[in-house]
């Protein structure tokens, strides 16, 4: 008994590192335009990964989060400053226009059921635009100053419904409420 439980769990692990060690890490991925960012950090779940240039003198982020994505849907990456998972996000959104072309903006999230429309944050946010390329969706912006604070809490999500170019509920299982977690801009 104990040793068949020990053989799942090796079988187990093995299967979770076989994605992890064939797939592309973030370092040696080549945006389309050829950005280049100092640091990277795949996150955990959602086939997403986060590239940044953090710079002390301006205190500001330059940020690319990119995940695997139907044409058809949205993704979003945030900064929450003040609390843990959705509420109180300052979000970067990205989604795909029913005139073709991706768009992208902020929103501010304070419920669990938000507008998802343009909205100011509570950080400054400046360049924020959108790709679509290989089968990835990209939102690319700048955050700060963020003054003194480098650490955050940070959430990302997805989902696969844009109705009238609003962001339609993400699944409310699974990956999707696990996916937050903590960015140090002074990392990798
Ligand atoms: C990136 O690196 C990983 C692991 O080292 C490798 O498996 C993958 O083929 C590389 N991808 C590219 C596009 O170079
Ligand atoms: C990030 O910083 C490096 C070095 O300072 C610079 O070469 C690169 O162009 C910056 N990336 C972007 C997307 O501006
Ligand atoms: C689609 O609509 C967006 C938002 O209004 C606009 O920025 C973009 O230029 C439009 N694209 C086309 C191809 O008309
Ligand atoms: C960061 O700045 C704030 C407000 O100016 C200050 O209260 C705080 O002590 C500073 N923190 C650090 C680590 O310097």
């Amino acid at each position: 008994m104990a040793k068949s439980n020990s053989l799942i769990l090796l079988v187990c692990s093995l299967a979770s590192l076989v994605p992890i060690s064939s797939a592309e890490t973030c370092s040696n991925y080549s945006f389309p335009s050829n950005q280049v960012f100092h640091s990277c950090m795949d996150l955990p779940v959602l086939q997403a990964s986060l590239h940044w240039n953090y710079s002390q003198l301006t205190t500001k982020a330059q940020i690319a989060y990119r995940a695997t994505q139907i044409p058809i849907g949205w993704i979003s990456w945030a900064l929450n400053p003040l609390g843990r998972g959705m509420i109180g996000s300052q979000a970067l959104l990205a989604l795909r226009h029913a005139n073709g072309s991706m768009i992208a903006y902020s929103t501010s999230i304070t419920s669990y059921n938000p507008s998802m429309l343009p909205g100011e944050l509570g950080i400054p946010v400046s360049d924020v635009s959108a790709e679509y390329v290989d089968q990835q969706m990209i939102i690319f912006g700048v955050l700060g100053p963020l003054g003194n604070r480098t650490s955050f809490n940070h959430v990302w999500q997805r989902g696969s419904t844009v109705s009238e170019n609003i962001p339609q509920v993400h699944p409310l299982s699974g990956q999707n409420v696990e996916s937050m977690g903590l960015i140090n801009f002074l990392s990798s």
